[in-house]
């Protein structure tokens, strides 16, 4: 909060500090341009005190020039299950093996961008932070762990790393970088902190009768919010928790659905609505269980949180929400007061944009897949995708802004060839991808490899992909239906079938995109294109992970995955 105001200040702050002149290399990886787009701001503002600054993606940094680095500051993100980003990996790799350098006369800070509900949070940084160390490194100063919402503990940081460096500076430039400065995007007002209320246009169910699965496409108006976006960017979302679960929950903690709670900065709320819309009631996080814990220390979760009952824990809070834990351990009669107090706050969801601004100016589509599961004897459902799936109609509006992604970027040369791998909702921001060749008529071959469980009812947007085949837009199309014969067939078994061909594209300079589970489609997909680049062009298995090395550096291989 005490940094605020500080935007007020940057003007009288920014003659150049007695540190001027110091050099400072800048590095970031970045999945989704949240660490790419800090590391930005920062290193235009070190500059701005006078600082020599070399800013620069982790995969475009030569790990040898790190020797002669002086002060090293890292932004970086954790992906996942706790893997680096795709365009730190090749550095993260480097740090971790032996060909590492001494580096004793190194200075150096970390700010870790994670997300808490995850176990490995912010694993990539704290490595980054250790790793540095045993090299020898100094810290500047410690390292900064950031939930989703990072602004505010992404400015401490640069203000201490700032103070720090810049010993003798100006007593302001300790507040010199604002939480707002961060916040600000170009082009619109309306961002991750201040969202545009969309307008549903279309809501329908890609998926025919009979299907396994629910996917919602659904088209929202843009119109007056200045928002831009390209293919390859995510829509975030912030949805509100289901009706019945909060109804529940109040019911069980005995609490009343009138009583006022204070929210954060939407201030005080009746808690119904508060839990509704304002707080994560889905999700069992460590902290959680230990602020938990803490408000009821005869409740038995104490004991669940010793040493030793890691796995326990893990197991415990693994499918399980707030009302589970509510029942379990008795925690009825704590003030709701107190307890929204350690609950987090919602985070928006992130889902890629399956259309081309060029084909529908002034909208964005998404496609979701509606997430319903049983556990513990209970239905569950997915915050965010089971809203739009049930709750929403055209004519509503949800709170979305733009989240960039200049990871997943068609490429430059319009005539590269294009290699697509999509199945299920993965194959959302190929029809981005499709839409903006077919309006801006670049000339490179494509190819879209997808797949779902039948042929007959989740072919997801099956009469586009068959028009754009005929008009010569999408080149070629496999699909693999995994569920239609006895045997299991997946995008990278028709991937492994078309291996000449894949292998020749590749040797044109095919850029190739993977979006969908991450887990084990993408690390399948990874696995077959080593396959191919061994079988086809007979390299060993060491050349083909240079070869998919080099093509990540190059932007000829970029995933999405989730
Ligand atoms: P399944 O559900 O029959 O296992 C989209 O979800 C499609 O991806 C489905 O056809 C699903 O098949 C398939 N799928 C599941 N695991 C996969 C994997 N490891 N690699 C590729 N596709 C997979």
């Amino acid at each position: 909060a005490a940094a605020a105001p500080a935007a007020v200040n940057v003007q009288a702050v920014s003659a150049p500090v007695s540190a001027a002149s110091k050099e400072v290399t800048v590095l970031f990886g970045s999945q989704t341009d949240n660490a790419r787009g800090l590391a930005k701001k920062f290193a235009k503002r070190l500059e701005e005190l006078g600082f020599k600054v070399v800013l620069s993606a982790m995969s475009d940094f030569k790990p040898n020039a790190l020797k002669k680095v002086e002060n090293l500051l890292i932004l970086v993100s954790t992906h996942g299950e706790g893997e680096p980003p795709d365009n730190a990996i090749s550095f993260y790799e480097f740090l971790h093996s032996k060909r590492a350098p001494e580096l004793t006369s190194l200075r150096y800070s970390v700010l870790a961008l994670g997300d808490m509900s995850y176990e490995f949070y912010c694993k990539t940084g704290k490595d980054f932070d250790k790793r540095l160390e045993e090299l020898g490194g100094k810290r500047i100063v410690s390292r900064a762990d950031c939930d989703v919402d990072f602004e505010e503990p992404a400015a401490e940081w640069m203000n201490a790393v700032i103070a720090s460096l810049g010993e003798g500076t100006p007593a302001e430039a300790s507040v010199s970088v604002s939480v707002a400065a961060l916040k600000t995007e170009a082009g619109s007002e309306y961002t991750r902190s201040n969202p545009f209320y969309a307008e549903v246009l279309e809501n329908l169910n890609l998926n025919g009768r009979g299907s396994d699965r629910e996917t919602r496409h659904i088209e929202l108006s843009l119109e007056g919010s200045n928002l831009k976006y390209e293919p390859g960017d995510s829509l975030g979302l912030y949805p509100e928790n289901h009706p019945g679960l909060v109804d529940e929950l109040i019911q069980a903690a005995g609490w009343k659905p009138e009583e006022p709670v204070t929210a954060g900065k939407s201030g005080e709320l009746p808690l119904r609505e508060a839990l509704l819309r304002h707080y994560e009631i889905t999700v069992l996080t460590k902290p959680l269980l230990e602020q938990a814990a803490g408000l009821a220390p005869e409740s038995g979760l104490k004991e669940l949180l010793a040493p030793g009952r890691e796995q326990e824990l893990r197991a415990y809070a693994e499918d399980r929400d707030l009302l589970d834990l509510v029942q379990d351990y008795g925690l009825t009669g704590i003030p709701a007061g107190d307890f929204v107090k350690i609950l987090r706050k919602l985070p928006a969801r992130l889902y890629s944009i399956s259309s081309s601004p060029e084909a529908y100016p002034d909208e964005v589509h998404i496609t979701v897949r509606a997430v319903r599961y049983e556990s513990q004897g209970r239905n569950r459902y997915g915050v965010c995708s089971v809203q739009l799936a049930e709750r929403i109609q055209p004519g509503d509006k949800v709170p979305v802004y733009i989240q960039h992604n200049s990871n997943f970027k068609l490429p430059e040369n319009r005539e590269t060839p294009v290699i697509m791998i999509g199945p299920g909702t993965g194959v959302a921001p190929f029809r981005a991808f499709l839409g903006e060749r077919e309006e801006t008529g670049a000339e490179g071959k494509t190819w879209l490899f997808y797949g779902d469980q039948h042929f007959s009812t989740d072919f997801l947007y099956q009469v586009e992909w068959q028009r754009w085949l005929k008009d010569g837009v999408l080149t070629r199309l496999d699909v693999a239906f995994s569920r239609d014969t006895d045997k299991k067939v997946y995008v990278q078994h028709r991937m492994l079938e078309k291996a000449r061909d894949l292998y020749l594209w590749l040797q044109e300079g095919a850029a190739v995109y993977v979006c969908g589970d991450e887990k084990r489609m993408a690390h399948d997909v990874h696995t077959a294109l080593t396959t191919i680049l061994e079988q086809e062009g007979g390299l060993s298995s060491e050349e083909a992970a240079e070869y998919l090395t080099l093509m990540q550096q190059q932007k000829r291989y970029q995933r999405d995955v989730y």
